[in-house]
């Protein structure tokens, strides 16, 4: 197939920038990894790029197609060239460009370390001394987040970085939620306290392009929810943010809706209301402070209620509490036409798996119980004496 590519060319030490066009042969079968190793091949050795195993398995290959990250060699041009589309090849974004589509990514890495991606010790040691054993339930609260292969492509889209770079952003905290999440982890609190900090959790504007660009399935912006989660049911709460998420139960638990002019007074406390008093004085004025006393109560308020009193008697608490597959949820908001069912719905062709609580699993899919490198059953794969 002929395939033709723009791709924005940079060289940092000259400050030299430009967008050139290459027009390719390549196999039906071609990723764009492989359109640019042509390139490279045969056309222009210049061409700068990270690569390794082609396989989407080490993270290297991250860039941009179309101002969207994507993984190059996850990412097949046979419909793109069929349907004549030009795509637009630029290096990653929120990271600063070293050469072409090589970025500079010690930040990135500075973030993953200040994580401390590993387990701290302290945990109980079995008392047999061999493996130790966790159930599947408690694993499936972080399968997806160690999905990870650390590509930087939620990083690179994600909005709050571009706002303030020191963010942790959305790769470090799905790591931080992979350890906060398990059990033989022994450092829970100072892993929330540490990631509750400025730059952290509460930063997240919930955008969701983490989810949406992330090639693994990690829905990083879930993990960053359970992190939430899981910091307010350890009475981390100080920050604005976590206030503002406890006001939102609290208001729809008691009255259905979101009583948003208590919402200030709630996360920001008293002094800073007052100085917003001359804000405040304005919605009055044009009746849009919604200052109704008793406050007006939803007809429907039961059914928040319900929904509360389930989550209690569930006892899902923290990242237990978190429903996984947002976008699926999205999705059905917009997507829901009369006498479909919730099964036609997530039969369509494309829709996205159905949404599923820790323990029940999805039918398929990344973080299903079904996934091949979810280990079934509860055998330890260690056997006393050694071998696998
Ligand atoms: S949802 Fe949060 S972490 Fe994810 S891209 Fe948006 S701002 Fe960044
Ligand atoms: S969360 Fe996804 S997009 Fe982000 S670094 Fe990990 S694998 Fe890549
Ligand atoms: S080359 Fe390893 S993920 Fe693409």
């Amino acid at each position: 197939m002929q395939v033709a590519l723009k791709i924005w060319r940079y060289d940092s030490t000259t400050g030299e920038r430009a967008l050139r066009d290459y027009e390719i042969d390549a196999p039906d079968e071609a990723t764009l990894l492989d359109c640019l190793d042509i390139v490279k091949d045969k056309h222009d050795g210049s061409l700068a790029y990270r690569k390794s195993c082609r396989m989407m398995i080490c993270g290297s290959c991250g860039m941009r197609m179309d101002g969207a990250a994507v993984l190059a060699c996850k990412t097949r041009m046979y419909d793109i060239a069929q349907e004549g589309r030009v795509p637009v090849i630029s290096a990653m974004g929120n990271l600063p460009i070293v050469r072409d589509l090589v970025v500079d990514m010690d930040s990135f890495w500075g973030k993953f370390k200040a994580m401390k991606p590993y387990l701290q010790p302290g945990f109980d040691v079995p008392e047999d001394g061999r493996e130790y054993r966790i159930s599947q339930e408690r694993m499936n609260v972080i399968h997806k987040e160690a999905l990870c292969i650390n590509c930087g492509c939620c990083v690179s889209e994600c909005n709050a970085m571009e706002s303030d770079p020191e963010f942790l952003g959305p790769q470090a905290l799905a790591k931080g939620m992979r350890f906060v999440g398990d059990p033989r982890d022994a450092a829970t609190v100072e892993r929330l306290e540490e990631y509750s900090g400025p730059h952290g959790i509460w930063e997240c504007t919930r955008c969701f392009f983490c989810n949406e660009r992330c090639p693994k399935g990690v829905d990083p912006r879930d993990a960053i929810a359970k992190l939430g989660a899981e910091a307010i049911q350890h009475g981390i709460d100080r920050d604005m943010g976590a206030k503002h998420a406890k006001w939102f139960i609290r208001s729809t638990e008691t009255t259905g809706w979101l009583r948003e002019t208590e919402l200030v007074p709630k996360t920001q406390g008293v002094v800073s209301s007052i100085k917003q008093m001359k804000f405040a004085m304005g919605l009055i004025k044009h009746n849009k402070a919604g200052l109704a006393f008793p406050p007006h109560v939803a007809r429907d308020v039961g059914e928040a209620r319900n929904l509360r009193k389930l989550v209690r008697e569930q006892d899902r608490q923290g990242a237990l509490g978190h429903v996984q597959g947002e976008r699926a949820l999205a999705r059905l908001a917009h997507g829901h036409s009369g006498d479909e069912s919730l099964e036609d719905i997530y039969a369509r062709q494309g829709a996205y798996a159905q949404p599923y609580l820790p323990g029940e699993g999805s039918a398929g899919g990344q973080g299903s119980l079904t996934q091949a490198d979810v280990t079934p059953g509860q055998e330890p794969t260690k056997k006393p004496g050694g071998g696998a």
